[in-house]
């Protein structure tokens, strides 16, 4: 047996040793790769090239030092003094040290034998193998040009018994035409869109605000935007799909300049356990929005009260080209106000969910505000026309602003309670 002496000497030595070697890919740079950048930086994803392997990272590594130590990569734009969240992947700063001291020392390559186990990307989902996978059942053809109207298809769970979902990722079968993708489930018994046909593409009639069929508040779910996340909730948490439930996809094609088809997919993790908390997606926003041309600072905002008690357990901003930056807060029924998420430099391309360390209770009677910032000046070089007054819309040159959030409550309280004169139906 080692003596408590000897055993502090070898540790000693050890972290002396670690210190002064010069870091090595295997070793040092691959397992950051893997938890922070792989996720995307790999076949099939939004990342423009993979960084899987040494041959892959090797040619990048000036590029991959710059990313790093700009903070550029991996992305994520929460304000640190907002708060703490549970998905930031930010880099340490020892973790930026590895990777600079690694490209300043050559890039070198290291023993293989020092590789970390591989990470795990089940036939590229993210969530592990679901337990279940719905497929569109034919593939959307999309022009070479145009704009496209959201087009929803609504697909059969065949469910027959209630499933409690904790993961759902949705992949877009072709990146290069989703722009994003809307989830809903709508249980037996709702009206919502009945008079279109199951498994087929179609156009709602009325678009826009007024001709919309009014949608309850609680079939939204989740999404798919580049850059975010899929879902994957806290172990006693999850999502509700009631049996017989189906899901309706709402998605948004973008034309660029080939013909192209789709087929997008949606993956379900059931939870193990029943859970104990169930989740819901609700919104602060405002629909009345009028950004006057020229405007290089408007500030927007909407409201939600919670007529329940819930937790918090997600933020996530969303505004199109012409949003700059996005405020978060809880009023609580004592009169207290709390930031819970500040985005001062907001970027369309990223559709980042922030989660909180753990869910933060918010008693009944809380409000949630959101405060959109809107950049409508020329000086905005993604504005596609400063002389333009924006209102909301679902397209890009038209404006959205959206603080949405996730709350939890019991499982077995009444839902319909928490928004008792909220929406009908949430965008
Ligand atoms: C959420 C997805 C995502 C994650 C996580 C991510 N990246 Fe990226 N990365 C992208 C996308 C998309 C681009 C291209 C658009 C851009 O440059 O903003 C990109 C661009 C880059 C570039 C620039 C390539 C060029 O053309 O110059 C580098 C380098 C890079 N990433 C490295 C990293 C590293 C290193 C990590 C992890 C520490 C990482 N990325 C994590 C999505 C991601």
């Amino acid at each position: 047996m080692m003596t408590p002496m000897v055993r502090i000497a070898t540790l000693g030595i050890l972290a002396a040793a670690s210190l002064t070697a010069a870091p090595v890919f295997y070793r040092d740079v691959l397992p950051i790769l893997q938890r922070n950048c792989q996720s995307c930086h790999r076949a099939g994803e939004i990342g423009p090239m993979p960084l899987m392997t040494y041959k892959d990272a090797r040619p990048w590594a000036k590029a991959i030092r710059e990313s790093v130590v700009t903070r550029r990569m991996p992305p994520w734009h929460a304000d640190a003094a907002s708060g703490h969240f549970r998905n930031d992947p930010s880099l340490t700063a020892k973790q930026i040290a590895t990777i600079r001291a690694w490209v300043d020392a050559g890039a070198p390559e290291g023993d293989a034998r020092q590789s970390p186990p591989k990470a795990d990307f089940a036939d590229g989902w993210r969530i592990g193998k679901p337990d279940v996978v719905f497929e569109m059942p034919k593939a959307y053809q999309v022009p070479a040009s145009g704009v496209i109207e959201y087009t929803d298809i609504i697909i059969p769970t065949g469910f027959t018994e209630d499933k409690w979902v904790e993961k759902v990722e949705i992949r877009p079968g072709n990146r290069a035409v989703v722009h994003h993708i809307s989830m809903y489930v709508r249980e037996p018994g709702v009206e919502w869109l009945r008079r279109y046909p199951l498994g087929e593409y179609f156009l709602q009639d009325g678009r826009g605000l007024t001709g919309r069929e009014t949608r309850p508040w609680e079939t939204r779910f989740s999404g798919y935007a580049p850059g975010a996340p899929p879902e994957t909730l806290p172990p006693g948490y999850a999502r509700l799909f009631k049996a017989g439930s189906d899901l309706v996809l709402e998605i948004h094609y973008t034309t660029n300049g080939k013909p192209a088809d789709d087929r997008s997919r949606v993956g379900l993790v059931f939870a193990k356990q029943p859970p104990t908390k169930r989740v819901l997606t609700l919104n602060a926003r405002n629909l009345d929005l009028a950004i006057p041309p020229g405007a290089s600072n408007h500030a927007v905002d909407g409201a939600t009260t919670l007529h329940a008690d819930a937790e918090l357990t997600l933020l996530y901003p969303h505004m199109h080209v012409r949003g700059k930056a996005m405020e978060m807060r809880a009023v609580y029924p004592t009169g207290e106000r709390e930031v819970l998420l500040r985005v001062p430099r907001y970027d369309f391309n990223w559709q980042i969910r922030y989660e909180p360390l753990k869910p933060k209770p918010l008693p009944k009677g809380t409000r949630i505000e959101a405060t959109g910032y809107f950049d409508n000046s020329a000086n905005n070089r993604f504005n596609p026309d400063p002389k333009a007054e924006v209102r909301w819309g679902d397209q890009s040159w038209e404006e959205m602003m959206v603080g949405f959030f996730e709350v939890a409550v019991d499982v077995r309280a009444d839902v319909k309670q928490l928004l008792n004169e909220g929406p009908k139906f949430v965008n």
